[in-house]
């Protein structure tokens, strides 16, 4: 089965072709082509996503980026192609309210042969509204003319399914490097999402049921992460340079023996270092598997406050006990759901977990005070928003027959995936 997936749902315009096979126990992906493009220059200047510029960047890039597609998969075939008046009207309401994007699918697809594959999957959400509805109405004109399927896929199943791939190791293709595999997964399935917009441990029982274990009840780690950069004139994203940051100030700490004090759990009586910064480890202590992020977000602030000029190995050393803080929390939360769970497999997804730190705490805790559970964390490359991971996630309800009509197909900008 080949999937064409697309990904709209904050500030990467994504298309993937995948060619699907196996089943839910054991499927293999061959990547036949992908296109990624990220906004981040265009929202870095206004230091965060701009919901209006992504949707309009989403409309003018989804086109050549799909002609590309296709054409990496070698399914671009030139001919032209007919459209009945009424299709043409049909299509013109579909994407009336996407600037741009009109014209340019009309010159497109009266020019290329529908491509040979079984199903369209598209983002519906959680995201940027705006930004989702491009890819919706996309998915939907091109499954009216080319009379596909769609697949409506939560973005967060999108998380879980990349951190379940894995290269495969037989390959069996031109190129091994474009085969994934989901197989050995042993349920249940615990997946701690932590992207922009979303910090949830989310159980997965059986394939596709999910059931919601804790949450945070303000920021996500993500924002925290772009928040506190923020805070110190760091770029947007600022997760990648607080975790830059952060390994600078571990690498002189690690070269200066005794240079730091030995870690504390408290919630409210934080660690020392060598420079006396000092942040709170949120809900620690508290029964729940919650997160808090706004008050650790907070005490940043307030710190920077009490400091006028603050220097470059101060904020080194900030960076990296928001950091400790952060992942503190989230490996005490993580190691309290997977006792309530039992679950024994452990997915860390979303953009977060492409955190250095992050992985090496939750690597270290496989390693040492979790044997018995699998961690699967996601390569490189799927960590942070792509349409690979929708195609995946795609397969599952594709498999089933779980396809939307195109009346029925919308964006939703707070889906959950678990009730
Ligand atoms: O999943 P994602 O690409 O988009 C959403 O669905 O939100 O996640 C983006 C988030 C941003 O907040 C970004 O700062 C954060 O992931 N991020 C990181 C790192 N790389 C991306 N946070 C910490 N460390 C990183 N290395
Ligand atoms: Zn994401």
């Amino acid at each position: 089965m080949k999937i064409l997936a697309i990904e709209t749902s904050c500030d990467e315009t994504a298309i993937a072709i995948l060619e699907c096979s196996g089943d839910e126990k054991n499927a293999q992906f061959r990547v036949l082509g992908n296109t990624l493009l990220s906004q981040i220059d265009i929202h870095k200047e206004y230091g965060g996503v701009f919901p209006a510029l992504a949707k309009r960047e989403h409309a003018k890039n989804l086109v050549p980026i799909l002609e590309s597609t296709l054409e990496e998969a070698e399914l671009l075939h030139e001919d032209t192609q007919a459209l009945s008046e009424e299709t043409r009207a049909e299509i013109a309401t579909i994407l009336s309210r996407e600037p741009g994007l009109a014209g340019a699918f009309f010159d497109f697809i009266t020019e290329c042969e529908p491509p040979s594959i079984d199903a369209i999957a598209v983002t519906t959400g959680p995201g940027l509204e705006p930004a989702l509805w491009v890819g919706v109405n996309f998915a939907r004109a091109l499954s009216l003319v080319w009379n596909k399927p769609v697949v409506a896929v939560n973005h967060m199943e999108g998380h879980i399914m990349a951190a379940l791939a894995r290269r495969s190791e037989s390959g069996g293709g031109t190129s091994e490097e474009d085969i994934l595999e989901i197989k050995d997964v042993e349920m249940p399935v615990l997946a701690l999402l932590i992207s922009g917009g979303h910090t949830e441990l989310v159980l997965m029982k059986e394939w596709l049921q999910y059931e919601l274990i804790g949450a945070t009840r303000d920021d996500a780690v993500g924002e925290a992460f772009d928040k506190v950069a923020r805070m110190l004139d760091l770029p947007y994203p600022g997760g990648p340079e607080i975790s830059r940051l952060a390994e600078l100030a571990r690498s002189v700490e690690s070269s200066v023996p005794g240079s730091r004090g030995a870690p504390s759990s408290d919630e409210g009586a934080p660690r020392d270092s060598i420079l006396g910064i000092k942040l709170p480890r949120p809900m620690l202590h508290d029964a729940s598997c919650d997160f808090s992020f706004a008050g650790l977000k907070t005490a940043v602030l307030n710190l920077l406050k009490t400091r006028v000029d603050i220097t470059a190995v101060e904020k080194q050393h900030l960076a990296r006990e928001f950091e400790d803080a952060v992942a503190e929390v989230l490996m005490k939360k993580t190691s309290r759901a997977l006792e309530e769970t039992t679950a024994t497999t452990l997915v860390l997804g979303g953009g977060v977990s492409a955190n250095t730190h992050i992985r090496r705490v939750f690597t270290h805790f496989e390693d040492t005070r979790c044997p018995h559970v699998t961690l699967r964390i996601p390569a490189a490359a799927l960590t942070t928003d792509n349409a690979i991971m929708i195609g995946l996630a795609g397969f599952y309800h594709a498999a089933r027959g779980d396809f939307t009509d195109l009346a029925s197909l919308k964006a939703s900008g707070n889906a959950h995936l678990a009730p």
